[in-house]
């Protein structure tokens, strides 16, 4: 299989690389700064590096980038500093997976391409009618005020969720949601739930990014954990915080 990887310089895209190409997948990263990419995935024969802002591709570039591929995994995310959170593009996650779907669908593959978004369990899937406490939907409600970057992630969600749908004949989709993220160097036990077991706010669980990678690549690898999780929003904690 042949994965693009947006997000890629980023400290769970990277290790969803990794994972990828230790699996034996081709995998094709649009970053902005190669650089920034550990050496040894840099000169890996089955990566190929885009250099580039995935936002300032052209319609034509972006479908020539995803020819041929058959998985997109965004791990995309607003750094954390004034110019992330507050500044330009407001919209990274949702306006790249939105164009994302654009291209693959202008590409018009004989499959439908499996699209996997990283997100946060901090995020409700609103077709499952999750129940949220007052005070949560309450600190929810000052975070899309203060906080650009969630409601970013609640629209990217929502892009695929209600504009693309469980319908789709060119675009499957699994929003992974995980709760609070740690560094790890080695995969753990995890478990996957379809809605989150615990308060992101107030109870918030422990997922590492190495986990995140390795269900990502579960899912794209994978038909059964695909089928599984497909049109979903996957919560996923360490085992030792479910
Ligand atoms: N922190 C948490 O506890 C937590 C919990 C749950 C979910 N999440 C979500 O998980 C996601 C990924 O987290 P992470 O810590 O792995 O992310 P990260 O290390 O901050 O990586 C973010 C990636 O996005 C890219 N990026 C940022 N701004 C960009 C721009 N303007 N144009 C193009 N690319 C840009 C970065 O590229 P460069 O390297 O070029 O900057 C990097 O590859 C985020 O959406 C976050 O909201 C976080």
């Amino acid at each position: 299989m042949t994965i693009l990887v947006v997000g890629a310089t980023g400290a769970t895209g990277r290790l969803a690389v990794e994972e990828l190409l230790a699996r034996g997948h081709y995998v094709r990263v649009i970053v902005r700064s190669p650089d920034k990419l550990p050496e040894v995935l840099r000169n890996h024969d089955r990566l190929s590096v885009i250099r580039a802002s995935v936002l300032d591709l052209s319609d034509t570039e972006m479908a020539q980038h995803l020819n041929g591929c058959s998985a997109v995994a965004s791990c995309l995310g607003h750094e954390l500093n004034l110019k992330g959170i507050y500044g330009h593009p407001r919209r990274l996650v949702t306006d790249a997976a939105r164009r994302l779907c654009n291209a693959i669908k202008a590409n018009k593959s004989e499959k439908p391409i499996k699209f996997v978004l990283m997100n946060t369990a901090g995020n409700s899937n609103r077709d499952l009618h999750e129940p949220i406490s007052f005070g949560q939907r309450f600190v929810i409600g000052l975070l899309r005020l203060l906080l650009p970057p969630h409601v970013d992630n609640e629209k990217a969600a929502d892009y695929l969720r209600t504009n693309i749908g469980e319908n789709d004949s060119a675009i499957e989709w699994s929003v992974v949601r995980p709760d609070t993220l740690t560094n790890e160097t080695k995969v753990t036990g995890y478990d996957v739930h379809p809605s989150p077991t615990r308060s992101a706010l107030f109870n918030p669980g422990v997922t590492s990014r190495i986990n995140v990678a390795h269900f990502i690549a579960d899912l794209v690898t994978d038909d059964d954990t695909w089928n599984k999780w497909k049109g979903q929003m996957p919560v996923i904690y360490n085992k030792a915080s479910s």
